[in-house]
């Protein structure tokens, strides 16, 4: 309502401006698209030529069908009219960047409504040309060509180093950026070149060119990277092997070179004389010894004034043990034991019998059977271990401690014990035949147990013997079926007694009559055999 009493009052005052794509159709609206409301006889499209002259592209009369082109140009193909009298031009090209006229004939007036028409275009996506393959630290070097093509108006380019926009400085970073014209359709490329002076720390850096344009979001390249290029002012010598060196190590000692690209050979100083390595940075010093010990250097191939020197100190640790190997030794004898250790450093010694840890090293004055064992001495300092070890045997010619016969509750049997110690084990022999035979034989102690029934008074004797000698030792055994008065032999308790004497008291009741003398004489007897008890005696028989 407000532009229809405008457009009456004040006609074609305000020029409309429309924006076409290039390529594309422009559509070119006569008065909004209000035109057609005034119910015209006629509508004509006419633009201004370059030179001002008016130009006719079409009129249209009130009837549909009555449309006439009169353009001569290329609108004779491109213009068409739509219902409400817009005009279409294909194929926007910036030629079309015109002001174009819709004129309206009714049957009272006549007016004009001009329209200035842009074209744009957004450029081709960014594209890098003529990369530096590498920079030099410090030095301006062309690092690469931006161009943004066929836009319309010019495309900005910018460059970017980790996102962040690169500013010419005249010095560090220069841009030059240069617009061309096709002459032919005259769209606009852009491009943009970087020169740039790279630093150590660009070695990572990332860059890109971005496109900004009017039409549509900004457009940027891939990032590129480039190795920067910059002489070595250090190295340093490595001492690749870990943790503490020792005797028999390989040593690998490896140069490092700040430079890049890294040097290609250099030299390793071992002490008096020097190795050169090529399209290596790495020497190896084989199974080093005690006298590898000192400073060691590398330089650079072509320059030995850069150089570095470490330290390295080989460890060892010589151990001697005495006695080693198998130690045969008689017991109650003595042992000396030596330990000999030269080292580089501290060594801790530990020791074990039988894997058993013992708190400190043995001492064997007064040999003992249960000293036999496997003695490992262990010697262990910063990354070496040693051990030295010595299997000890003591021995000796067996000896009988007791033996001692004990009645079976049942009185049945007696259990005889022979308790005899030597080295090796001596075997246990009796002059009776037993049963129920056990033994057991720890730290040269021997217990050797049977059961016998004896039929008759007998001294029987236990041999143990061994390699080195032979012990007996004899036991005095009362018959079990003498009127049962073998009961209180030896070590066999008082609740026997007892009941031996109140058999006895049965028998004196029972023999009452046999007569005073008999009476008198059984007394005697007993009191006898319950002091003097068994009559025991050893022998020992050595070699
Ligand atoms: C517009 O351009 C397209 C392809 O570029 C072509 O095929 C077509 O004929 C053109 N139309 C006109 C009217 O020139
Ligand atoms: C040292 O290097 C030699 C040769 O490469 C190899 O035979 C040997 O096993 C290495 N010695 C050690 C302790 O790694
Ligand atoms: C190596 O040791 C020697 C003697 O102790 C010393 O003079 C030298 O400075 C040391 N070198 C390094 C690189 O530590
Ligand atoms: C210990 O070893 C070093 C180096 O081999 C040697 O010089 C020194 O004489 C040795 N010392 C003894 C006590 O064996
Ligand atoms: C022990 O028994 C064996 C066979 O059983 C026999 O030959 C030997 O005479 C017996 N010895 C004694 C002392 O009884
Ligand atoms: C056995 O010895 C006891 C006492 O020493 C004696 O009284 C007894 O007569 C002896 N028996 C035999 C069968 O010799």
């Amino acid at each position: 309502m407000f532009k229809i009493l405008c457009i009456f009052c004040v006609p074609a005052s305000s020029m409309d401006v429309i924006s076409a794509l290039y390529g594309e159709t422009i559509e070119v609206p006569c008065n909004n698209g209000a035109a057609m409301s005034e119910d015209p006889q006629l509508v004509k499209w006419k633009y201004d030529e370059d030179d001002g002259t008016p130009g006719a592209i079409l009129t249209k009369g009130r009837d549909p069908e009555e449309v006439k082109i009169q353009a001569t140009n290329s609108y004779k193909d491109r213009a068409s009219i739509t219902g409400d009298a817009s005009l279409l031009i294909a194929n926007a090209t910036l030629d079309d960047e015109k002001t174009f006229t819709c004129m309206v004939v009714t049957s009272a007036d006549i007016k004009e409504y001009p329209v200035n028409v842009e074209v744009h275009k957004r450029p081709l996506p960014p594209q890098i040309k003529d990369q530096a393959t590498e920079l030099e630290n410090g030095k301006l070097t062309a690092l690469g060509e931006c161009i943004a093509q066929d836009a319309h108006p010019p495309a900005e380019v910018i460059w970017s180093k980790n996102g962040v926009q690169l500013a010419d400085d005249g010095k560090t970073i220069i841009i030059e950026t240069v617009d061309t014209e096709d002459p032919a359709t005259g769209l606009s490329s852009t491009s943009s070149k970087l020169q740039y002076a790279a630093v150590k720390a660009d070695v990572d850096s990332e860059f890109t060119c971005t496109v900004k344009h009017r039409l549509g979001p900004d457009q940027t390249s891939e990032p590129q990277t480039f190795s920067i290029h910059y002489p070595t002012e250090r190295v340093e010598l490595e001492v690749v092997s870990k943790g503490p060196i020792k005797e028999g190590d390989n040593v690998t000692l490896k140069c490092n070179a700040d430079g890049n690209p890294p040097p290609t050979s250099f030299n390793f100083l071992l002490k008096d004389q020097k190795e050169t390595v090529v399209d290596s940075d790495t020497y190896t010093l084989l199974g080093v010894t005690r006298d590898s010990t000192g400073e060691y250097k590398c330089s650079l191939g072509d320059d030995d004034n850069l150089q570095d020197a470490k330290n390295i100190s080989v460890s060892f640790l010589d151990v001697s043990l005495d006695p080693s190997g198998m130690i045969v030794r008689t017991v109650g004898g003595s042992l000396p034991v030596m330990v000999q250790k030269n080292s580089s450093g501290e060594v801790k010694v530990s020791w074990t019998k039988d894997n058993g840890k013992l708190d400190k090293q043995p001492k064997f004055d007064n040999l003992k059977y249960s000293d036999t064992g496997l003695y490992v001495c262990q010697f262990s300092m910063a990354g070496i271990k040693q051990s030295r070890s010595f299997q000890l045997t003591v021995q000796g010619q067996p000896t009988i401690k007791s033996i001692t016969k004990i009645l079976s509750n049942d009185g049945q049997h007696k259990v005889l014990t022979c308790e005899a110690e030597g080295s090796p084990k001596p075997s246990v022999q009796w002059s009776i035949n037993g049963t129920n035979e056990q033994s057991s034989y720890i730290d040269g102690k021997l217990t050797h147990k049977i059961t016998v029934v004896p039929t008759l008074n007998q001294t029987v004797t236990c041999t143990a013997s061994n390699e080195l000698g032979v012990a007996i030792k004899d036991i005095t055994l009362t018959s079990l079926n003498w009127e049962n008065n073998d009961n209180r032999e030896g070590d066999d308790g008082d609740d026997q007694a007892k009941l031996i004497v109140g058999i006895v008291i049965g028998l004196i009741l029972a023999a009452a009559v046999v007569g005073l003398v008999y009476w008198v004489y059984m007394k005697k007897s007993k009191q006898g055999s319950w002091k003097t008890g068994e009559k025991e005696s050893g022998d020992l028989r050595g070699e």
